[in-house]
């Protein structure tokens, strides 16, 4: 049978600069869930990318003093090379200045134009070039941009626009019919009362610059930038191409895009309304995350408190990394993230409970037997092995349940259940002293084989977050390839750890982090 198509996509991010904490957070949290999505039986396909034209990127090849390509091939590959540091697995990154997305762009605008859905028009107001923004003058803030604070500039040109207003009623049909369109909630009502409260039509065309997409039918008019951004969705897929309508039929609509708060005017509310007016379907999700404050303010490049991931992923290690962002922002709301914080979670959760859980029963299995994974248990389990057993069965579904509200935090706790639980067990069973006398061997066996077997499970369900160390960890107990798992369920299950295998000690998977925060 043919796996169900799973397609998840982060936004295409601005290579005016470098990857920091914020965008390297949504592609880990789309990273997790594609690999939770390969594990569980889907044909994944996860698509990432570089949104390259537009004023912004412009500027920021001016400042550098070279032409703007030359600027967007210097930057695309500090992105990619982010991403391999990262661990991201994404199957395609699409940079927007690609052959493939420029004809797509052109295809799909074609269509809107025939459909009668664009117009000539005049436009007059002001325009963020850092949010790539329209603004009209009620909409500022004190004169500035009421998104980022900034500079806007007036700009008065004749444009090609949009019929966004003609969707407006169609649009609060499908949120009402579709609740689950915008995620979470909170966003959804925000969008609901933003499109309530009227759209007008959008300009999607400038002139006065040239770094963009030519309009197919008027080419002294370039795409506005978020306009040929947001199609990278379906280009990517072969929208356009006729030799690739299979694998667009195959993977549109997509099932998640994965945005920040910030964008979700565009991927709410003007890309639904581009997709109805080329006749495509929605996106089942839009989810929308929060943002990462340090010290209680949004981190951006411009703020100047933007970090470095490399600096992070250096101190810590990529798997403790991806760990944290996921383990401690609430994926939906923003969450405040400090080295303090950073340091805790490693010690606590990492060093001291999944690392020491690791090593402490490697170690006793080398001591105590030979290094071999003793048998498994015969009759009737101790009510403790009973209890390592009923959590770690009842792990598929809650992790799942968890995971398909992207609630990644809640996910985490449900492995750090049996993680804790079986520390506890190990402390409570003491194998050190029943390996003391012949008589308590068998029940040393049993304790050994129901922790290990519990570390086996666990890892499993540590893989989407931290897949190196999961590797390693299945790695040590002398089984397969765990990036080649695709029925968790089944893999999951009770017993699987074969008898005899030979399992090998290894090196700190966390070594404790004693310096100062
Ligand atoms: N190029 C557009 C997206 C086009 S998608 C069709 C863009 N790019 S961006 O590089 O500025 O930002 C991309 C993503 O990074 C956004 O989802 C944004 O919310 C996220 N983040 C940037 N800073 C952030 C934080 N401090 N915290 C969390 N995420 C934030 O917008």
């Amino acid at each position: 049978m043919d796996r169900p198509s799973f397609y998840v996509t982060t936004p295409i991010y601005y290579v005016n600069s470098v990857p920091h904490l914020g965008t390297a957070y949504t592609t880990i949290a789309a990273d997790a869930l594609a690999r939770y999505r390969r594990m569980t039986g889907f044909d994944v396909h996860f698509l990432t990318g570089l949104d390259e034209h537009g004023q912004k990127v412009a500027q920021a090849a001016a400042d550098n003093g070279v032409d703007p390509q030359s600027w967007v091939d210097t930057v695309a590959p500090k992105f990619v090379d982010a991403w391999k540091m990262l661990d991201i697995s994404y199957d395609d990154l699409i940079r927007t200045t690609e052959d493939r997305h420029v004809r797509g762009a052109q295809a799909f605008l074609q269509v809107l134009k025939d459909s009668g859905d664009l117009y000539q028009g005049h436009y007059e107001g002001w325009y963020c070039v850092p949010d790539e923004t329209f603004y009209t003058e009620d909409q500022l803030d004190d004169g500035k941009c009421p998104g980022c604070g900034r500079d806007v500039q007036f700009i008065r040109e004749d444009n090609w626009f949009f019929r966004l207003s003609a969707y407006q009623e169609r649009l609060l049909a499908y949120y009402e019919a579709d609740p689950g369109f915008v995620r979470p909630e909170t966003r959804r009502n925000e969008v609901v009362s933003f499109v309530a409260g009227g759209l007008k039509d959008l300009s999607i065309s400038r002139t006065t610059f040239t770094w963009g997409i030519p309009l197919p039918f008027d080419p002294a008019h370039v795409m506005y930038v978020w306009f040929d951004a947001l199609l990278n969705y379906v280009t990517a897929i072969g929208y356009g191409d006729p030799e690739r309508a299979d694998e667009f039929a195959r993977r549109w609509p997509a099932q998640y895009h994965f945005v920040g708060k910030d964008i979700i005017r565009f991927h709410c509310v003007i890309w639904p309304a581009m997709l109805m007016a080329a006749g495509l379907e929605l996106p089942e999700t839009v989810f929308a995350h929060g943002f990462l404050l340090t010290k209680g303010e949004k981190m951006s490049k411009s703020k100047g408190n933007a970090v470095a991931p490399a600096d992070l992923v250096g101190r810590f290690g990529v798997d403790a990394y991806r760990y944290y962002f996921l383990r401690d922002v609430p994926f939906g709301a923003d969450g405040s993230i400090s080295m303090e914080g950073m340091v805790q979670r490693y010690n606590g959760d990492l060093a001291n409970d999944w690392g020491n859980l690791v090593s402490r029963l490697l170690n006793m299995t080398e001591k105590y037997c030979d290094g071999l994974v003793p048998g498994k248990p015969a009759g009737d389990p101790a009510d403790d092995d009973a209890d390592i057993r009923r959590i770690a069965e009842s792990l598929p579904l809650v992790f799942e349940s968890r995971m398909a509200e992207l609630d990644y935090v809640g996910a985490i706790e449900a492995v750090w259940e049996l993680v804790k639980r079986t520390n506890r067990y190990i402390e409570d069973c003491a194998p050190w002293n029943l390996a003391k006398t012949d008589e308590t061997r068998p029940r040393l066996d049993a304790v050994l084989y129901t922790a290990l077997e519990a570390v086996r499970i666990a890892a499993l369900f540590c893989a989407p977050a931290m897949p190196a160390t999961s590797a390693e960890v299945w790695r040590r107990l002398g089984l397969g390839d765990i990036a080649a798992v695709t029925d968790l369920a089944m893999e999951a299950g009770w017993g699987r750890l074969p008898e005899g295998s030979a399992v090998v000690k290894g090196d700190a998977l966390f070594p404790r982090i004693y310096e100062e925060a």
